[in-house]
């Protein structure tokens, strides 16, 4: 039978056989229907991070031991991930239900699927160990969500830098280094990419490796962390400047994902947009800085456990909102927070700076009748508005989660479309909407007009 990707994590055991498909076992094409008006109440607990889990799971392929991971995130994007590696001929015994991973690259391959490698950005993380640890990587270009040009010029230069050549051929690339050294790098844009790919390039290559304007992102920290626990010797972990210092070799591990900060930041802004009362667990506030400081500057109520978030809200001022890489205010976001601001009391402006495309969600949301106008890179939004239920697309993971949210505070029925960008990266995201009270179903796209 057929099983929804929303109620994997405690129901199946999905460690047996390879994956084939890019989402587990799907049951076709399907839909959020979700009746809005009701305050979200509760608590909801955090999977790891999808942004980290993808590349501690590329990590994998700088030793020759097991890596042990816990905490993985029960999304689509993990065994998408799990095939890319078996693609390399990486072992991979992955449970969703237990949310561990058990990686041993033992004897690597140098060039991936094209398949498995198109589908996920997070693949292009292959690149960097794979030359580290091979010599030699081609990959197709990768894909991931649509939500911009999305280059990867930083990483390959970086590359070069530590003396690798780039072949470039029609769709693919080809990295090609028989010998890695050490390099000073600054990067034009602390890109999480090309930090984390080059990070990995580095650990083994021969000398040290300085990456100034580096990314700073808490799951590029916990991939310098493990990689330190396995033996490499980073400097400068969570600052803009990381010194690498390359090691001979690394040693296997367990470790454990760090919490998804997005998730999060989603699930508080879902509960304060309902005007509801929500208690967040595993998650680590400090990730959260800036969207918790627009939280409160907007009205709501946050309290900060060691691990724990509380979210109340009744009622929500505009606030002005800035995309940029970490500690800034997360582009993972910012269609949510949009979503938040349509219900906010005055004029709020959000700026996005990291994906020139992302504000293309704004016309899911003006469909339901927000009050949005787009300047550049700017928009303004006025609110409150009431939303009406419409049929929205889910054009990347962020924009089908936003979506949603708009659907909880809209009159009649929304139905978000191309969920399976979001089965990507949130875990059961309809079961704990309904946890905290929300009336959202999956449905099968067969089953609705429209
Ligand atoms: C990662 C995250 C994504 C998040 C983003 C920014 C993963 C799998 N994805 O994406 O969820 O939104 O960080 O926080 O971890 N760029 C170039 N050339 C390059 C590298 C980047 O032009 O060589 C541009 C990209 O097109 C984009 C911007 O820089 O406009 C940000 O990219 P980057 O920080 O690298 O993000 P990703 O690693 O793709």
């Amino acid at each position: 039978m057929a099983i929804p990707l929303d109620r994997l994590p405690p129901m199946v055991n999905l460690s047996s056989g390879p994956f084939s498909g890019p989402s587990l076992e799907l049951p076709g094409p399907a839909v959020f229907r979700v009746r809005g008006g009701t305050p979200l109440r509760g608590t909801v607990e955090l999977s790891g991070a999808k942004n980290s889990a993808l590349k501690l799971m590329a990590a994998s392929l700088l030793c020759e031991g097991t890596l042990e991971l816990s905490a993985v995130p029960a999304i689509a994007d993990v065994p998408v991930m799990a095939d890319i590696l078996r693609g390399l001929g990486v072992e991979v015994d992955l449970d969703m239900a237990a949310n561990t991973c058990r990686l041993t690259a033992a004897d690597p391959q140098w060039h991936a699927p094209q398949d498995a490698v198109t589908r996920i950005r997070a693949s292009v993380s292959c690149l960097g160990p794979l030359v580290g640890r091979v010599g030699r990587a081609r990959l197709a270009l990768p894909g991931g969500d649509k939500i911009g040009a999305r280059g990867i010029e930083l990483h390959l230069r970086g590359l070069e830098a530590m003396g690798a050549t780039i072949i470039d051929r029609p769709g693919e690339v080809e990295v090609v280094a028989s010998h890695l050294h050490g390099a000073m790098i600054t990067l034009d844009f602390p890109s999480v990419g090309a930090t984390e790919n080059l990070v990995m390039a580095a650990v083994l290559a021969d000398g040290t490796t300085v990456i100034d304007n580096a990314a700073r992102e808490p799951e590029i920290q916990d991939l310098c962390r493990m990689l330190e626990a396995m033996g490499a010797h980073i400097d400068g972990i969570g600052g803009p400047t990381l010194e690498i210092h390359g090691v001979e070799r690394l040693h296997p591990i367990s470790w454990a994902t760090c919490p998804d900060r997005i998730e999060a930041g989603t699930y508080a802004m879902a509960a304060a947009l309902t005007g509801g009362d929500v208690l967040i667990e595993r998650v680590r506030p400090s990730d959260l800085t800036m969207p918790l400081i627009k939280l409160r500057a907007a009205g709501v109520l946050v309290e900060e456990g060691g691990n724990s978030l509380r979210i109340k809200a009744d009622g929500l001022d505009a606030v002005n909102v800035v995309t940029l890489p970490y500690p800034g205010f997360p582009t993972d976001l910012q269609p949510q927070m949009m979503v938040l601001l349509s219900q906010a009391q005055g004029t709020s402006r959000c700026t996005e700076n990291v994906f020139e495309s992302r504000f293309s969600f704004v016309e899911q949301i003006a469909r339901m009748g927000a009050d949005v106008q787009i300047d550049g890179h700017h928009a303004l939004i006025r609110g409150p508005v009431k939303l009406h239920g419409a049929h929205l697309q889910g054009l990347d993971v962020r924009a089908g989660a936003a979506g949603a949210m708009a659907g909880l505070v809209a009159t009649g029925e929304t139905f978000v479309h191309d969920v399976h960008h979001v089965d990507r990266g949130y875990a059961g995201f309809v079961p704990r909407l309904q946890a905290l009270g929300a009336d959202i179903e999956r449905l099968p796209l067969a089953s609705v007009d429209g």
